[in-house]
């Protein structure tokens, strides 16, 4: 840092001219879609919300949030929900009881899809054949073979798909990618990366409103192509519990890890995954594990990622992680980013002093060892405060939205699109068919799936 500048300047000079995110060329040889349909700047864009459960409620905030942008339409299967998103947009958006009524509406330019994730790939991929710019939110897939599916559909539309992982939108993993590109840590071998968790709230387990039963709750609209099952308030509401809907902590929250990881390391996708996942704790309440440990390795990149998660104890807090190079380390936590530099001091004490004592007396009296190394340390680490950058500024759910707001206006590339959705949620599926198999699993780049 130049001596004058504080923290934040250098953030925000470190920030400007950087490129917003990565754009990742659509393949060729596309077949042709729908002509475009090209919002002008001064139009304002109208949003509809295909699921307005909790999620859903701060992408109505960060939407409102921006420019030119207005919520005209709603659905979702439960009656309250539809009411409060109604009330959060002043009155302005229409219940549109269904969602293929919604996606009927020529008016509406985008939608925000925020169903449970079984829902996913029929929600958007017909969103995208009505015609529609598409927010999805993470992960994209509820099975990794959805994800070439995904892929293909984009590829022959001029259509906007952008994932909703929005960390990857935060000026703090942008600036942890300049850092990274810049060569600052050196050569990087290992990533760690964590997300515990110790409360009924981190495990999912939330709070069902008391007004939910048979009639406020439409059971069919919520089951779609999930396999038949009695009426169940929660699995409505604690559908991350059960495997028919999700991946559990892999797909919910690795996948933020994941979709960080190949954003700030600018790489593609994991070559081999190892897991293991228990249920130790959580056995009555939830079919997915609440203990998770992975190992995944980039052998072309030349590093190696440790994933660990669990719901009984809140150490690692909210994903936290660390990218580890030879000559530094960037530790993420919270919004807070800190780079650590290496000096390790060589401690060859307690080897020497089982040398004869002559030999050891040598030792120490060559001026290359003193310059090294000093008598009574043990490999610590000297030297090492940090520079610390903070999230200053926006949520990165508004900065993500501002993304996908950005790209509708101007048909520019999405942040976060179909291939990059992919390979963000096809890493947490191999750790769940790892778990299954008791073994590991390896990427078929070709096919864009699990290697047979
Ligand atoms: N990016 C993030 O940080 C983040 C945070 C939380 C959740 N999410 C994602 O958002 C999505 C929703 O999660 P949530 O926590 O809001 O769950 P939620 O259960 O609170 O909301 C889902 C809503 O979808 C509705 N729904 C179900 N089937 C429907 C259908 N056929 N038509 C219309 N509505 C339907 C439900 O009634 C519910 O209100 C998930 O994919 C989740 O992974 C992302």
């Amino acid at each position: 840092m130049k001596p004058g500048i504080n923290r934040r300047q250098f953030m925000q000079k470190s920030l400007v001219g950087a490129a917003a995110a990565p754009v990742i060329a659509r393949s060729v040889g596309a077949e042709p879609g729908p002509a475009p349909k090209p919002v002008a700047p001064n139009d304002r864009i109208q949003v509809g919300v295909i699921g307005v459960g909790a999620r859903a409620h701060q992408l109505l905030g960060a939407t409102m949030a921006q420019d030119g942008v207005e919520i005209v339409g709603v659905c979702d299967a439960y009656t309250g929900r539809v009411a409060r998103s109604i009330e959060r947009t002043g009155g302005r958006a229409k219940d549109y009881g269904d969602w293929r009524a919604l996606l009927d509406d020529e008016s509406i330019d985008a939608v925000i899809i925020a169903t449970p994730d079984h829902w996913h790939k029929e929600h958007a991929l017909a969103a995208l054949a009505a015609g529609k710019d598409v927010y999805l939110e993470k992960p994209m897939t509820l099975t990794i073979d959805e994800g070439p599916e995904f892929i293909a559909a984009t590829d022959k539309t001029d259509r906007i798909l952008q994932i909703g992982s929005n960390g990857m939108s935060s000026k703090l993993q942008q600036t942890a990618r300049e850092i990274v590109k810049s060569g600052k840590l050196g050569k990087i071998t290992l990533i760690r990366a964590s997300y515990d968790r110790n409360t009924d709230s981190g495990a999912w387990l939330y709070p069902i409103p008391p007004d939910a039963d048979e009639k406020t709750v439409d059971w069919k609209a919520f089951l779609g192509p999930a396999p038949e099952r009695p009426f169940s308030l929660e699995r409505f509401f604690r559908w991350r519990c059960f495997w028919d809907y999700s991946g559990g902590m892999a797909t919910d929250l690795f996948v933020h890890l994941m979709t960080t990881i190949h954003y700030v390391m600018d790489v593609d996708m994991a070559d081999m995954v190892m897991a293991t996942g228990q249920n130790y704790l959580h056995q009555e309440t939830h079919e997915v594990p609440d203990t998770l440990n992975a190992a995944l390795t980039y052998p072309k990149e030349g590093f190696t990622v440790s994933l660990s998660g669990t719901f009984n104890n809140a150490e690692g807090s909210q994903g936290g992680f660390t990218i580890m190079g030879t000559e530094g380390a960037l530790v993420f936590q919270g919004r807070e980013l800190t780079f650590k530099p290496e000096n390790p001091v060589e401690g060859n004490g307690w080897i020497v002093a089982s040398w004869p004592s002559a030999l050891e007396e040598a030792y120490w009296a060559d001026p290359e060892v003193q310059k090294r190394e000093t008598p009574g340390t043990w490999d610590s680490r000297m030297n090492t405060e940090g520079e610390t950058w903070s999230e200053v500024g926006p949520d990165s759910t508004v900065l993500h939205m501002g993304h996908f707001i950005e790209s509708v206006r101007t048909r520019k590339p999405s942040v976060q699109d179909a291939r990059r959705g992919h390979h963000a949620a096809a890493v947490p599926h191999m750790v769940n068919e790892s778990i299954k198999r008791q073994a590991p699993v390896y990427w078929d780049p070709q096919r864009e799936v699990l290697k047979t």
